[in-house]
């Protein structure tokens, strides 16, 4: 939008007012100059606003967006700096054109730097620290995980050094727990800092995620899902009763409806930027629903953490969802960026990785480099845990989906690091 507003403002003046002639201001400052009387300054009036036009277009296309901010600034700095000096008579408001026109500057530069920023398709977009594509200071994005430690328990060697990302710090903790050496990196300081604190026993808290996630829980009641009938259901332990009352008594009409609209990409792009939508599978909604019931087939609700947070926003009573050991466990968790850091390390390191679900809105570019240095970093012999919101590219990672207690994932990739290769 604001790159928008920038090019409109050339349009409007190179086309509207100097090619089109509907501004007399600017021929007549033109006319001023001592050398462009007459038929000169005509020509010149159309130049300038045919550059003006190409700036437009220029500005649209984000190409080399700071070489464009220069263009501009030399370009006005050029005009009003010749009309000051010969055409000072025809400006109204002189320091009124300089601060506009400094203001327009200052909006021209800025959107020349959130474009090289978006364009650098080797960054990620997670490094801003939000969802929805503003700016502003990093965001606490999750305060729990969606993903089941168990998975990395059963693909790592036991007692490994692992590298881990960090998110709210659930798998770092859990796997420091049951004997891993980890050590959790996100690139996001809100959640090192949300992180560290927990695992020196703060409580959890709600991020941004959360916080939508009990937005759309208060509306469960409202499509026929009563707490009452949700918590009987998630009692159940035996697979063949879940699904039995999940058909008979929760999944119904309304439920899918609300899933297809609230899953919809053009709903979802409202309150995230594009790269957090352009993943989600089409038809996410039977997509969803379909990871739902494969849950409730496989594993027993009743002790199952992500199920009950997910639909209750509670943990499951009296179960030990997590490895015993309380206090510090002792992992290390460090603020940057997982492929820079494990770049610029000493090589064979960690035995094995954990990188949630990172290259799902990563750029592929950000996804080799990443995997480059996963390499760089692996020891003989290391394994990588990939998840994916995507569909899986094979059984195995379906598999491997289907065994996490949480509903959420489409694929997870376990893989030695010597054959590791990039969704595309
Ligand atoms: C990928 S997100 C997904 C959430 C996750 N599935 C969960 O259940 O928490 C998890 C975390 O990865 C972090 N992250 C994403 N890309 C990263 C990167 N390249 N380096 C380090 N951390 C990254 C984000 O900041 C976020 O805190």
């Amino acid at each position: 939008m604001p790159r928008l507003a920038v090019a409109l403002v050339w349009l409007y003046q190179g086309l509207w007012c100097k090619l089109l002639g509907r501004c007399p201001g600017h021929r007549a400052i033109v006319q001023a100059v001592p050398w462009l009387a007459g038929g000169a300054g005509t020509v010149v009036l159309a130049g300038l606003g045919t550059i003006e036009v190409g700036l437009a277009v220029w500005v649209l296309s984000g190409w080399r967006p700071r070489l464009a901010a220069l263009a501009q600034t030399l370009l006005l700095v050029g005009m009003n700096g010749g009309g000051l000096l010969w055409g000072r008579e025809h400006i109204a408001d002189p320091g009124a054109m300089i601060t506009q026109n400094l203001a327009f500057l200052t909006l021209a530069w800025l959107v020349a730097g959130r474009t090289a920023e978006r364009g650098n398709t080797d960054a990620t977009p997670w490094s801003r620290g939000r969802l929805d594509g503003r700016s502003g200071p990093p965001q606490l994005l999750f305060g729990r995980m969606h993903e089941d430690w168990r998975i990395e328990a059963a693909a790592f060697h036991p007692g490994s050094r692992i590298f881990c990302i960090a998110s709210s710090g659930d798998t770092a903790l859990a796997l420091a727990r049951s004997g891993f050496h980890v050590t959790a990196v996100d690139v996001n300081p809100a959640q090192i800092e949300y992180a560290r604190a927990r695992a020196a026993g703060a409580r959890p808290g709600p991020g941004v995620v959360d916080r939508q996630q009990a937005m759309a829980r208060r509306l469960l009641p409202w499509l026929g899902l009563r707490t009452r009938d949700l918590r009987e259901f998630l009692l159940l332990s035996v697979p063949g009763e879940q699904m039995a009352f999940w058909h008979r008594r929760l999944d119904n009409l309304r439920l899918r409806l609300l899933l297809r609209i609230g899953l919809h990409k053009a709903l979802l792009r409202l309150a995230h930027d594009r790269s957090f939508v352009s993943f989600v599978p089409p038809r996410f909604d039977l997509v969803i629903l379909s990871r739902l019931e494969r849950t409730w087939a496989n594993h027993p609700n009743r002790e199952n953490p992500y199920v009950w947070r997910l639909l209750l926003g509670e943990d499951p009573p009296a179960i030990e969802a997590e490895p015993a050991g309380g206090g510090n466990p002792g992992v290390e968790f460090l603020c940057a960026d997982a492929a820079e850091y494990l770049a610029s390390g000493p090589p064979c390191r960690f035995d094995g990785f954990t990188l949630s679900n990172i290259l799902d809105a990563a750029p592929p570019a950000y996804g080799e480099r990443l995997l480059a240095a996963v390499r760089h970093a692996a020891a003989p012999g290391a394994v990588l845990v990939l998840r994916s919101f995507g569909e899986p590219r094979d059984g195995q990672a379906a598999e491997w989906a289907a065994r996490d207690r949480s509903p959420l994932w489409g694929s997870i990739e376990v893989n030695t690091a010597e054959h590791l290769h990039t969704r595309d």
